[in-house]
Order: structure tokens, then C-alpha cells, then sequence
């Protein structure tokens, strides 16, 4: 299955009740697998998580270590970018090369690596004694 199609599917089991906005995710990682993540809002506002970071916790949890490709859809005019903190998530565990690709339920797409979403990143690299 593609990352499109893994991505779209799961996107329908967001819970968004608040935003009405819901989004899907889905990762390769380095391992070959895929892993899935939905945004999940909550009453106390703040506490709601994001897609992006649902894939990542779900590929952590299932063993694998390191993202080869990401994408994220959500029902947008525009091809959905990835939140701040999302951004700062996925360069955890993926190399500035790695391409994101962001898309619209209509099909719009557009390709972005993660240097280009986030550059000038902190990383651990920074705190090396
Ligand atoms: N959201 C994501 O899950 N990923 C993004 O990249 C952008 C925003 C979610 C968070 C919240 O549940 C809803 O979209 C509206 O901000």
C-alpha cells in the first residue's frame, strides 16, 4: 500500500470533534514498515496531538528507529503543512534529505524535504560536549 493511500484511509480515524479538522499520517521507515498516526483533539485544547506525531510514536513503539519518507493529508486547500512543533519531531528521526510530502484530499500535493520545512534546527548535536 502507498503512503497516499495508508495515509488517506487512516485519516478517517481521527478524532477531531473540536477542529473538525482531521488529518492523516503515514511513514516509511528505514526498516520498510509503515506507521500511521491521526490526530487526536481533546476538551483540554492543549492536550490534542497531531498526526505526525502519532506516526512517530507508533514507529517508535514498534520498534523501528528511523523515517525514509513521510507524508501527511488533510482536507485543505492547499497541501497541508506540518505544525512548528511537528516539524521539530520529525527531524528527530529523519535526515534533512528526507522528503515530506504534504497533500490535500482533492489531490493537490507538494514535496518538501525536511531542511526545507525546518531550517536551522536544533539537535542533539548542539548539546555534544
Ligand atoms: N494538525 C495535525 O494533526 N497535523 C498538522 O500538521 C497540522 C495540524 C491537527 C491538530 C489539530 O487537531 C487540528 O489539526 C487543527 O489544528
Amino acid at each position: 500500500m502507498s503512503l497516499l493511500e495508508a495515509a488517506t484511509r487512516v485519516r478517517e480515524n481521527a478524532y477531531a470533534p473540536y477542529s473538525r479538522f482531521k488529518v492523516g499520517a503515514a511513514l516509511r521507515s528505514t526498516a520498510g514498515h509503515i506507521h500511521l498516526g491521526v490526530n487526536v483533539e481533546n476538551a483540554a485544547y492543549p492536550e490534542g496531538t497531531c498526526a505526525e506525531a502519532g506516526a512517530i510514536a507508533a514507529m517508535i513503539a514498534a520498534g523501528d528507529a528511523r523515517i525514509a519518507e513521510i507524508l501527511v493529508i488533510a482536507d485543505c486547500p492547499e497541501p497541508v503543512p506540518p505544525c512548528g512543533g511537528c516539524r521539530q519531531k520529525i527531524a528527530e528521526f529523519a535526515g534533512p534529505e528526507v522528503v515530506v510530502t504534504l497533500c490535500t484530499t482533492s489531490g493537490k500535493s507538494r514535496r518538501m524535504t525536511v531542511a526545507e520545512l525546518l531550517p536551522g534546527s536544533f539537535s542533539a548535536a548542539y548539546m555534544a560536549p
